[in-house]
């Protein structure tokens, strides 16, 4: 066991981002969803990893979230553990893993803290989940909360559209955070929503909240790995910032090997292996020696 300091490679809990906000340090947090995307993230000193149920559209080219499995979860999961030293490692509870019975939900939240080795767990829906949150957290299970546009309801939302916009949906979003912080949340994701209310919600609330389209005053910021990177194949959305342009990056270098196959120019002799001289040299002399006795 190891105590935690204070020191920038100190690994991060849910207390240090209680304490991150306290300070008024803002928090960062990406998805990763394997165990190279995980090595990158934690090695450039992001607070928190989130192995995303988006991995159902990034990674396994779904149209929406709603078809990944526990088991495509648990296996992600592990994965990006192998990957984690630092970061605070959640996972999304993916569809209908956590909406049937509760024996179910607290059944699936359990497998990815004692399977695949998840510091938390995260799920979609404010107040109707806040039962659920306090049983989990009794069970000694971390719960992210998750609300505003919540991908998992695309179908009962109609889209994916901006919540929180008339004076009604704004305080439901209060009573979703204040009831998913008195059930035990460690932190909130604000998805979707304006600016204004993310803001308001943060203010309000004493655990963080991480913010994706929820403007700049939440106490953190959250991106897929992919869309930061350029690796998705749809515009992105308005939110998105993207950093770099590895979908162009890669394509390019895609093609060069094939042309170098093709030209023959890869691989060259110095990218092959060579058999030591005293074999090359018995070699040639058994077939110098077949040629004699042909002749
Ligand atoms: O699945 C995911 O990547 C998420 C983040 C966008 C918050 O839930």
């Amino acid at each position: 066991m190891s105590i935690t300091t204070g020191d920038f490679r100190a690994k991060i809990t849910a207390s240090t981002l209680l304490e991150k906000k306290q300070r008024q340090e803002i928090i960062t947090c990406l998805t990763a969803y394997d165990y190279a995307s995980a090595r990158l993230v934690d090695d450039a000193g992001i607070d928190i990893i989130l192995v995303g149920d988006s991995l159902a559209m990034v990674m396994l080219g779904y149209e929406n979230t709603l078809p990944v499995t526990m088991q495509e979860m648990l296996h992600h999961t592990r994965a990006v553990r192998r990957g984690v030293k630092r970061a605070f490692l959640v996972a999304d509870m993916p569809f209908a893993s956590y909406h049937l019975s509760l024996r179910e939900s607290l059944r699936n939240a359990s497998r990815f803290i004692k399977e695949a080795g998840a510091e938390a767990v995260k799920i979609e829906g404010g107040e109707k989940r806040a039962g659920l949150v306090e049983r989990m957290v009794e069970a000694e299970i971390p719960v992210v909360g998750h609300i505003g546009l919540t991908p998992q309801s695309v179908h009962a939302m109609g889209g994916y559209k901006v919540q929180g916009k008339t004076l009604l949906a704004v305080e439901q979003l209060m009573h979703d955070a204040l009831a998913l912080e008195r059930a035990g949340a460690c932190c909130v994701v604000l998805e979707g929503i304006p600016r204004e209310v993310a803001a308001m919600i943060t203010h309000e609330l004493e655990v963080p909240t991480i913010g994706i389209g929820a403007g700049p005053e939440c106490d953190g910021q959250v991106l897929v790995f992919h869309d930061l990177l350029g690796l998705t194949f749809a515009p992105p959305a308005k939110f998105v910032r993207r950093y770099a342009d590895v979908g162009t990056v890669i394509s390019n270098a895609l093609a060069a090997f094939k042309g170098d196959v093709k030209s023959g120019s890869y691989p060259s002799d110095a990218e092959s292996y060579h058999l030591p001289k005293e074999t090359l040299a018995s070699l040639e002399e058994i077939a110098e020696r077949k040629r004699t006795v042909r002749l």
